[in-house]
């Protein structure tokens, strides 16, 4: 019989030890490999993020410079996944576009079934470089446009944005996307990297624990929150309603998304960082609307509940300044955790233990077995 006891969702229980990423939920600090988020996303690039959470260390100039050459030069999709892409249907939902776009990827990968630490490492680098290009090539195609191809003098955040617009962002848009994509790119045992670890404790290969970890994001008390609250934005409609649309909904007993958290019992760091972001780019559209309802929603739920806001609630409003669609937020949110869904897959394989806990039974023990003919 399991030794401990059966503790729902998990809560709390350690599975696993991991150098990549600490999270404070009392004093509300997330920390990549010993750095602060907050110093980071003031500091750093997304690439440097990726780097350090991949190696340990904030890459030197050469290193960036090779990391990033290695990045761009990668961008490029295989034919039969830019074609996947043309021929699902336009009302695909952009989740399942992305993973299925990425299993077919693993399939044309050049290192194929090869799982020496050094393929795995090409083939991280691939999967960062080539789902944004998945997520953008797939946005386009379903609006009737043409693909934009990827511009290998640009930074991740900067490419992104150009081959979903097919046109240079501005420098705003560059700078606070490069940041949301910091602020999103690892956050510890959080429930798709836990399944891209259980996948990858059985040995099999990356793009399958990606796979596994993008299907559990999709859901909406995790990835998906962010869309739901810009789904709820629109509900809410006039900005006058806001505090009494949210309290309704409380009364009736809904969760209000962008709220709470299994390990912070504050606010969320990144959901302060990216308020700031959020005034910053409405401040550029010349529209605060959004800035100010999910600050009333805040405060709304805040004197009520004292739940805090998490991640989600200001990052979709961020990206909508941006023009980018609501439906493929979440899909965003993989091109960002694509850097810490591999970092968790490469320390697995390193120190690996098959994953395979216990279940408390509690079913039947004893029956008396009764034959087809007597049931
Ligand atoms: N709105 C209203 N009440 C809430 C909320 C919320 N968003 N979140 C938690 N609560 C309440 C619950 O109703 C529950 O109250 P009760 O004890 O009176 O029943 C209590 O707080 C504890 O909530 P649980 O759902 O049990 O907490 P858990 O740790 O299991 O879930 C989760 C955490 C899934 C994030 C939850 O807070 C939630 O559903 N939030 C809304 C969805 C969301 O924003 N998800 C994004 C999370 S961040 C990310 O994944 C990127």
């Amino acid at each position: 019989m399991p030794e401990q006891a059966f503790k729902a969702g998990l809560e709390d229980v350690v599975a696993n030890t991991s150098d990549i990423c600490f999270i404070d939920g009392q004093e509300g600090r997330l920390v990549y490999r010993g750095y602060s988020v907050a110093d980071l996303a003031e500091t750093t690039s997304f690439e440097e993020v990726v780097y350090l959470l991949w190696n340990g260390d904030l890459p030197t100039r050469g290193q960036l410079l090779e990391f990033t050459r290695s990045l761009s030069a990668n961008r490029a999709l295989a034919r039969p996944v830019m074609d996947l892409l043309g021929s699902l249907p336009t009302d695909t939902v952009p989740m399942d576009a992305l993973r299925t776009a990425v299993s077919l990827a693993g399939i044309y990968d050049p290192d194929g079934q090869e799982n020496t630490p050094e393929a795995n490492h090409r083939k991280a680098v691939r999967l960062v470089a080539q789902v944004p290009t998945i997520v953008a090539a797939f946005q386009r195609l379903r609006t009737g446009k043409a693909p934009v191809a990827p511009d290998p003098t640009l930074s991740q955040a900067e490419n992104f944005l150009y081959m979903l617009h097919g046109s240079r962002p501005k420098a705003i848009h560059a700078r606070v996307f490069d940041t949301a994509l910091i602020l999103h790119a690892d956050h510890e045992l959080n429930a798709s990297t836990f399944s891209a670890r259980v996948t990858a404790g059985t040995l099999t290969d990356i793009y399958s624990a990606v796979t596994s970890a993008i299907g559990t994001l999709k859901g909406p008390l995790h990835g998906g929150a962010n869309e739901a609250v810009m789904h709820m934005l629109e509900a809410i409609g006039p900005e006058e309603n806001t505090s009494a649309w949210v309290q309704a909904a409380m009364a009736q007993k809904q969760k209000i998304m962008g709220f709470g958290h299994r390990v912070y019992k504050t606010e969320d760091p990144r959901a302060v960082i990216l308020r700031r972001l959020s005034k910053e780019v409405g401040e550029d559209a010349g529209d605060l609307k959004w800035y100010r309802m999910l600050n009333d929603v805040r405060e709304t739920v805040l004197h009520a509940k004292k739940i805090y806001p998490n991640v989600d609630l200001y990052s979709g409003s961020v990206y909508a300044e941006m023009g980018i669609p609501v439906d493929i937020f979440t899909p965003v949110f993989a091109v960002s955790r694509m850097a810490g869904w591999t970092a968790h897959i490469l320390e697995q394989y390193h120190n690996n233990r098959i994953i395979r806990p216990r279940a408390e039974y509690t079913g039947p023990t004893h029956r008396t077995f009764v034959s087809i003919d007597q049931r």
